[in-house]
């Protein structure tokens, strides 16, 4: 329902979209993870038509995204910044909002009633939006960008700046919205987000997508290997050397930074051998983790840099 080809996006010499593609298919649940400053926020912008100057195509339900704008009635957008009438209560900011789709007159308040449902606020429909949580401020959002049953929802980082049970009651509808036939593509810089909430996961860095598949099969891309995170009080330079003539025998070295390096190793009985060789070059261990593979040992295979920040 949704083929993105080549879309590229530079912010003077940023490039912030680099040839970046996906298909998506009805109703499919895609979780785009990807770092700050992965382009995430530029995709949706364009995809929602708030973005110039791009180089690229999308086509939506069969049609160039671009050309008709008939199709923008079919996407619901939820950005990261949100809008509303403080003090309108959530109805009232449905019905306005409502009304700016295409909606039929007649059906909005039901619609609107019916989605309030959905998202869990139907207690709450006569308070001003301004006495909201952040988390019941980002369900009303998700509620106007689904009030005209669009055939796509688009979320960018929909659980940032919200607390811990906000973020399970977003990812919840997620699922619903999934569910219930809409296909949606939401962005996240947190793994766990993306572990149970998606039919299919995209990782991102730099403007493209390096690897997509479901859990298992992203997975499986690392092969059995387990990952070693080194800690200590040494350089990035001797450390790659002291490990240089063990790599290609088990052990890959992913990232190598002052102080924090990253091992694949094929089983765990390689690393008295590491230990040994930095023990030797005086390089200074404080802390070692081994990590079963997993989508953060993914991740860090192919970024070569790890997801926290
Ligand atoms: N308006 C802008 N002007 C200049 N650079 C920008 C602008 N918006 C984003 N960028 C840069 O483009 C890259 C991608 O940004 P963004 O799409 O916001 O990533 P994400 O949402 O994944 O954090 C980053 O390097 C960012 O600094
Ligand atoms: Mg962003």
């Amino acid at each position: 329902m949704l083929e993105i080809k080549n879309l590229t996006k530079s912010y003077g010499d940023i490039l912030a979209l680099d040839r970046f593609s996906l298909d998506l298919k009805k109703g499919e649940v895609l979780g785009l993870l990807g770092p700050n400053g992965a382009g995430k926020t530029t995709l949706i912008s364009i995809l929602a038509g708030t973005l110039r100057d791009f180089t690229g195509s999308v086509s939506f339900l069969g049609r160039d995204l671009f050309a008709d704008r008939s199709l923008k009635n079919r996407m619901g957008i939820v950005p990261q910044d949100m809008a509303f009438y403080e003090e309108l209560n959530a109805m009232d900011n449905l019905l306005f909002w409502g009304g700016l789709y295409d909606v039929p007159r007649a059906e909005l308040k039901s619609r609107a009633t019916e989605i309030l449902e959905m998202v869990e606020l139907s207690g709450r429909i006569k308070e001003p939006v301004k006495n909201f949580s952040g988390g019941m401020k980002r369900r009303l959002n998700t509620a106007i960008g689904l009030l005209h049953r669009p055939d796509l929802l688009l979320l960018d980082e929909p659980t940032v700046g919200i607390d811990v049970q906000a973020k399970v009651s977003i990812l919840d509808l997620i699922r619903k919205v999934g569910a219930a036939g809409t296909a949606v593509i939401f962005t996240t810089h947190q793994l766990a987000e993306v572990e149970n909430t998606c039919s299919r996961i995209a990782i991102m860095d730099h403007g493209r997508i390096l690897a997509q598949g479901t859990l298992e099969e992203l997975i499986r891309l690392v092969g059995e290997k387990d990952i070693v995170e080194i800690t200590g009080d040494f350089a990035a330079a001797p450390f790659s050397e002291a490990l240089q003539d063990l790599a290609g025998n088990g052990i890959e070295l992913l990232s190598v930074a002052d102080g924090l390096a990253a091992l694949a190793v094929s089983d765990t009985e390689q690393i008295p051998k590491v230990m040994d060789r930095l023990f030797r070059r005086k390089l200074a261990v404080t802390d070692l983790k081994i990590k079963s593979p997993s989508l953060e040992t993914v991740f860090l295979k192919l970024t070569g840099r790890s997801l926290r920040d």
